[in-house]
């Protein structure tokens, strides 16, 4: 069942998302040669507990962190480590807080110094193929059209969208109904309404759709080891435009 947020939960939704997004902007500007992906994981832990929220991921069907934290072919579910960052990696990082009673839920995908023309359109439609998304992320549309427009624009530039994994409603629970597909016909799936709270997350393969899990239970990798990116935010559906809830409000 869909859950149709009130404008009280709404304003909770909006300072979970703030601290959600003000931890992303914060793990973005870790991301440098030499860091280690632990570091930015205990760095976001740090941060969003002085704000008040617990880190959504931390023990979520036992997932051992606070922060997703993907490399390379890496595509989403990088459990943080002992992992050096290098020039020329591309670093998915994916953050969740809960506060007041709600989640906020947000991914970017940052480089470290210089990386490769390809890796950095692969970024930039990942990004763009989000914001292609939320142009039907409002009443009179449905979710498939959010869907069928994130996959038509990767793949007009030769990349392929993640099948098996979906952006989601988000809410009082991390995942709740309904399921966001990054593919698929227009016209079909739930109606948008008012009041729903969606994470929309395109997950971009540079080469083959195909992904894997590695024997950490956790980790998922492209099946051809090219790279991968990740881009989320959590979407408020209104009367017109969707209001972006993970927004960084700066620091002050
Ligand atoms: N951030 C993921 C999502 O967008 C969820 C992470 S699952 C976890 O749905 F187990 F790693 F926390
Ligand atoms: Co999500």
């Amino acid at each position: 069942m869909i859950q149709v947020k009130s404008e009280r939960e709404i304003e909770l939704m909006r300072r979970a998302c703030a601290v959600t997004a003000a931890s992303r902007a914060l793990a973005g500007e870790m991301i440098a040669q030499g860091m280690l992906t632990e570091e930015i994981d205990r760095a976001v832990h740090d941060f969003m507990r002085q704000h008040g929220a617990v880190p959504s991921f931390l023990n979520y069907n036992g997932y051992p962190k606070s922060v997703c934290i993907s490399v390379n072919e890496e595509v989403i579910h990088g459990i943080p480590g002992k992992r050096k960052l290098k020039e020329g990696d591309i670093v998915s990082v994916d953050v969740g807080a809960f506060l007041n009673g709600f989640h906020g839920d947000c991914a970017d995908t940052f480089a470290v110094g210089r990386i490769d023309e390809n890796a950095k359109k692969l970024i930039e439609v990942t990004r763009q193929s989000f914001f292609e998304g939320i142009k039907f992320a409002r009443p009179g549309y449905r979710v498939s059209d959010i869907s069928h427009a994130i996959q038509a624009y990767a793949e007009s530039f030769g990349f392929s969208v993640v099948r098996e994994y979906v952006g989601h409603g988000v809410g009082a629970r991390l995942h709740e109904d309904p399921e966001i597909p990054n593919y698929g016909e227009p016209g079909h799936g739930p109606r948008l309404i008012p009041g729903m709270t969606i994470a929309i997350e395109p997950m971009i393969n540079m080469g083959r759709p195909q992904i894997r899990v590695l024997n950490d239970g956790w980790t998922v990798v492209t099946a051809d080891a090219r790279p991968s990116a990740h881009y989320e935010n959590t979407v408020l559906i209104t009367r017109d435009e969707p209001e972006i809830l993970t927004v960084f409000h700066g620091a002050g």
